[in-house]
């Protein structure tokens, strides 16, 4: 995802942990100014019945940079400094999660991940045959 915000861009790219498990964020470009509002949309597709979704924040020359995550559930945490203006909207239905920033600043330029990750990993019950 591009985002134009006056000169600076706001990337996000594709984070796919397997290729069963996968999110995509289809759309590259996006152009918002200042204040405004943005949401940038990704959608994922896994096997799991309650992925943990994660935004990232990556800033031109810094390290990708934890923001929240949002369980299928509903549930969800924010790490503080994201708290009051991002926020995420997931929807089990479509397999979507849209990260809302509201208020937009300049320092908000960077690249926005999603990613999926698996809550649990798989146990296959094998009945009882005996
Ligand atoms: C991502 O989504 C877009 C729009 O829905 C679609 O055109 C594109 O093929 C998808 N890409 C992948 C890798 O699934
Ligand atoms: C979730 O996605 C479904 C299918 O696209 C749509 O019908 C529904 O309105 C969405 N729900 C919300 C809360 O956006």
């Amino acid at each position: 995802m591009l985002i134009w915000l006056r000169n600076l861009l706001l990337f996000a790219a594709v984070l796919e942990c397997n290729t069963q498990d996968s999110v995509n964020q289809s759309t590259r470009v996006q152009t918002a100014s200042e204040h405004e509002m943005v949401k940038l949309h990704c959608t994922y597709s896994t096997s799991d019945s309650y992925p943990y979704l994660y935004w990232y924040q990556h800033k031109t020359n810094g390290f990708p940079v934890y923001m929240l995550r949002k369980l299928s559930t509903g549930s969800s945490s924010s790490e503080k400094e994201f708290e009051e203006r991002f926020h995420a909207d997931l929807n089990k239905s479509s397999s979507s999660v849209s990260l809302s920033i509201q208020d937009l600043r300049v320092s908000d330029s960077a690249v926005y991940y999603c990613a999926l990750q698996p809550t649990v990993t798989e146990t296959h019950k094998h009945p009882d045959k005996n």
